[in-house]
């Protein structure tokens, strides 16, 4: 288990920095972060560089024992190197660069800004890599962050085409499997297509999204495929350079623009940027933490890093709330719990200058340590002496969410009905199984699905024969599971595919889905297991077949037809949820589905706000208790022993 901070030494005089190295010390850090924003420092014009600030910090921190993950820093590229090749700026769909004065500010397929990476990057490598302080590489800074993973300039529509033409053997097949007679698209060459930018349906001024389907996914596609070819350029060069140790990049929680699934098989670890919703404005309730950390542990299947985890308020323009000290320790516990090996506090001292002056560190502007310095120095204290757990358990999970980046990135274009969010939908669905304190990951179809006694398939809509046949397998064999409204009804082109509802998925469901409502935020009632209550969002009107209704709908013209069935298949059964309901409904639904699959809850009786989440190992068992509540609880544990346990406000305790 490794425990630090990202550290900018850059932005302090040298005279500071043993206090700094001093402080971290005492605090029991292993690692800082380093250089991910400091090509100017490194590179002040170009070909004259100064690496001699870097080598004294890596040294002094070394020598303290404390290691560097040396990042590349190509998420700032320098005005120099702007100012000289203009045409690595990003263009808007509107033809507009994208420029200069924040970060970010390049193309992903600019061949100019390749070389310059490769430049520096073989440079940082050739002097950094036999260095023994230097325990991993981050490439550049969260690739995506403010939406700049889809760019639209003239290398980007050259090498869209290209990828186009490596994809589709004519440009007849791409026509026809993309569907380019409605509306008289149909190209007569590679060369004449467009890269799908703004239109005389102008979603800006109004109007809808209008581009073809099939073309806007091949473009998702392909822009996630770009990130991929940029950062396996940088791999390439740190390996061909010499450089041995991990190669990592920090992922976010609500980027959905490249195909992480992908992107993780790159590195040899992931870590990810952790922010709970102490910041005004659209970041992550603490239950939504949750799902993210079992996100980002499904990417690669593997324990995972926090490369900046929140230290305090933040914000750019205004600041959030303040978080109690308490809660500080409580996240880093949530994070382990859920498979983080490794913890980075965001930031170490609260910037004089620049444009995060108001995004607090562990140390306020002052450097004085306080409150937050003394709590982060205790959690990291206690995840020593806890590191037999943390390093040997592992989340064991019985029941997995399976999403597919098609699916996020298609369900974002043409979204069914007003408010229909996919990635909120799965949400809602994780933190009913979190609140019912069933552990679950969050995978895609990749995985080996027989260690999973229930497998939750929320609007899986873009599939393909393979992949049901798997699940279908899986069924036959006795496994369980669950698919709900908005599934099976596309091909991978984004094409519907025809087929009765709900489609791929019709057999094993042994419903026919006949006519469907987008009810977008208005309520209708349904009762059955659900009890009384009220649906939203989508409504698919079922002739239920031979199939067993475990609910209907209770208004509406549809009125007594079934929302919720189950079918039995092969030697397992398959239950289909036709309309959207609230998290403690999904609940109940879970409620039914698990009743005779004897997954672990490892409570007796679930109480609000606590999570718990259990991990085990060959010899060992241990459940990670967090009061997420501003005031104490008591809880009986069923798992790993029966225990009664009492938890102040924001408390966290590992029993095992
Ligand atoms: C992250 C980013 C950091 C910093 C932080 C606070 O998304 O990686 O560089 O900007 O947010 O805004």
């Amino acid at each position: 288990m490794h425990f630090g901070v990202d550290y900018y030494p850059e932005h302090w005089p040298e005279e500071r920095w043993s206090k700094d190295v001093k402080l971290m010390k005492e605090a029991n850090f292993t690692v800082v972060r380093l250089a991910e924003f400091a090509w100017t420092k490194m590179e002040p014009s170009e070909n004259h560089y100064d690496f001699s600030w870097l080598d004294t910090i890596i040294d002094m921190l070394g020598q303290a024992n404390i290691k560097t993950i040396l990042c590349t820093p190509t998420a700032t590229p320098p005005k120099w190197l702007m100012d000289k090749h203009p045409e690595i700026y990003q263009e808007d769909e509107y033809n507009n660069i994208r420029g200069y004065g924040s970060r970010r500010h390049y193309c992903f397929n600019s061949s100019i800004y390749q070389d310059y990476t490769k430049k520096i990057v073989s440079k940082m490598a050739k002097r950094y890599h036999d260095n023994p302080y230097v325990i991993t590489w981050q490439l550049d800074n969260e690739f995506g962050c403010h939406n700049t993973v889809k760019c639209y300039c003239d290398d980007c529509h050259k090498e869209f085409i290209s990828y186009l033409e490596n994809k589709y053997e004519s440009i007849e097949q791409l026509n026809s499997e993309l569907g380019m007679d409605f509306w008289s698209q149909t190209y007569y060459s590679f060369d004449s297509l467009i890269i799908p930018k703004h239109t005389a349906c102008d979603y800006k001024q109004g109007d809808m999204y209008a581009h073809n389907p099939g073309l806007w996914l091949e473009y998702c596609r392909f822009s996630s495929q770009s990130v991929d070819n940029y950062a396996k350029l940088q791999i390439d060069t740190l390996k061909s350079n010499g450089v041995k140790v991990p190669i990592t990049h920090n992922f976010m929680s609500r980027f959905y623009d490249i195909d992480y699934y992908k992107h993780a098989k790159l590195y040899d670890f992931i870590t990810w940027d952790c922010y709970p919703n102490i910041i005004h404005g659209p970041f992550d309730s603490i239950e939504e933490v949750s799902y993210h950390h079992d996100k980002m542990r499904g990417y690669k299947n593997q324990p995972f890093w926090i490369m900046e985890m929140c230290s305090a308020q933040g914000g750019w323009n205004f600041m959030g709330r303040t978080p109690n000290p308490a809660q500080i320790r409580l996240w880093d516990y949530q994070a382990v719990a859920h498979g983080a090996n490794g913890i980075v506090h965001f930031r170490w001292r609260t910037c004089l200058f620049g444009t995060e002056q108001y995004w607090h560190g562990v140390l306020d502007h002052d450097g004085v340590p306080r409150d937050r310095y003394k709590i982060i120095k205790k959690t990291c204290q206690e995840f020593m002496e806890l590191e037999d757990i943390i390093d040997n358990t592992e989340v064991l999970s019985e029941v997995c969410i399976v999403r597919s980046f098609d699916n996020v990135w298609a369900h974002d274009y043409q979204w069914h009905s007003p408010s229909f969010d996919y990635n909120q939908i799965l949400s809602s669905i994780h933190v009913a199984l979190t609140n019912m304190h069933i552990n679950c990951d969050v995978v895609d179809l990749s995985v080996d699905l027989n260690k999973y006694k229930l497998i939750i398939l929320p609007a899986y809509n873009i599939t393909n024969e393979s992949e049901v046949k798997k699940i279908q397998e899986y069924v036959k064999n006795g496994g369980c599971v669950v698919l709900t409204f908005r599934s099976g009804n596309r091909d991978e082109y984004n094409k519907i595919n025809g087929l009765t509802l709900p489609g791929y998925f019709r057999e094993m469901a042994g419903i026919d889905v006949i006519n469907y409502d987008a009810l977008g935020q208005e309520q209708i009632k349904i009762k059955g297991i659900t009890g009384d209550t009220t649906a939203t969002l989508w409504a698919d009107i079922i002739d239920p077949k031979e199939s067993e209704v475990l609910a209907s709908y209770d208004s509406e013209f549809y009125k007594n037809t079934p929302c919720i069935t189950k079918n039995i298949f092969g030697e397992g059964s398959v239950y289909y949820v036709g309309c959207h309901v609230t998290t403690p409904i999904y609940e109940k639904i879970l409620k039914t589905v698990i009743s005779d699959l004897s997954i672990i809850q490892h409570v007796v009786t679930p109480v609000d706000g606590v999570e718990t989440i259990y991990r085990r190992s060959d010899n060992q068992e241990a459940t990670f208790v967090l009061n997420h509540n501003d005031f104490p609880i008591t809880i009986t544990l069923s798992k790993p022993k029966n225990i009664k346990i009492h938890l102040e406000a924001y408390d966290v305790t590992v029993v095992y």
